[in-house]
């Protein structure tokens, strides 16, 4: 099992003071609210600075996980962060010795698990918190989504932070198709002062049919298979995809 303790753009508290400013609600969490309808309980496994997860807890009990806590730090200090269940753990491994009726992983959050071994632990940890009626949904990208991937000569988007006004974020990353791994580094200069934060990782792409098979492994079933958020089919080359499913 893989180490994550490495993994700077989380774990650091000065970059992942970027990551709601890089990262805004959009279909993803628009697609979970709608599938929480009547949900009385919600498991946000990998939830980050848990934007989704306080928005979910607002009407039923809510736990979010996750192994960084300068992440959690700022889900606890958000609106509606008090809550929530939030738990310093690991999606691999955590026992929470409670079954839910929703399980979320947004963010691509699925694709940090760069191992097969990690992947099926995952999953386990999904089969061993649902309850019998209960649904899991999650988003990895599509490897077979023609879409640009390699940006070694970096891309660059202004945004506007929250606390620290202008802010430039810049992207670089280098996929190599042999092992489906994508290295990419993010890049965060405060334009008022100039300071620049910057950190590495990788991410694993898998396709549809290598997860459908870990999914029947861990004692899963889909529902549907979508290739965007905004609820289209999955086909060869969409841009995700996203698994709705329950206990086979
Ligand atoms: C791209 S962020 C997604 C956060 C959130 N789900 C969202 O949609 O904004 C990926 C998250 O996965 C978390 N993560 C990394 N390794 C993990 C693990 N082994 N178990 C659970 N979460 C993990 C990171 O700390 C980070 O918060």
């Amino acid at each position: 099992m893989s180490k994550i303790s490495d993994d700077p753009l989380y774990r650091d508290p000065a970059l992942a003071q970027f990551y709601d400013t890089a990262n805004r609600w959009g279909p993803d969490f628009d697609f979970c609210m709608k599938l929480a309808e009547g949900a009385q309980s919600a498991l946000d496994l990998g939830c980050g600075t848990g934007e989704l997860t306080a928005a979910l807890a607002a009407t039923r009990i809510v736990t979010g996980v996750d192994p960084a806590v300068a992440m959690l730090d700022i889900g606890k200090s958000r609106a509606g962060g008090d809550k929530v269940e939030w738990v310093e753990g690991d999606a691999r491994t955590v026992r929470l010795g409670k079954r839910y009726d929703l399980i979320v992983l947004t963010g691509h959050a699925f694709q940090v698990f760069l191992t097969e071994e990690d992947q099926r632990a995952a999953l386990a940890t999904i089969a061993a918190h649902l309850g019998p009626a209960g649904r899991f949904v999650f988003d990895t990208r599509n490897p077979g989504f023609r879409g640009k991937r390699d940006v070694r000569h970096g891309s660059v988007r202004q945004l506007e932070h929250a606390d620290l006004g202008a802010i430039e974020a810049s992207d670089r990353s280098h996929y190599d198709e042999a092992t489906g791994i994508l290295s990419y580094e993010n890049g965060y200069r405060v334009l008022s002062t100039g300071e620049h934060f910057s950190g590495r990782s990788k991410i694993l792409y898998t396709s549809r049919d290598k997860l459908s098979g870990l999914m029947r492994d861990a004692g899963l079933t889909v529902d549907a298979w979508y290739g965007d958020w905004e609820g289209t089919p999955f086909h060869a080359q969409a841009r995700e995809i996203i698994p709705v499913g329950r206990l086979a």
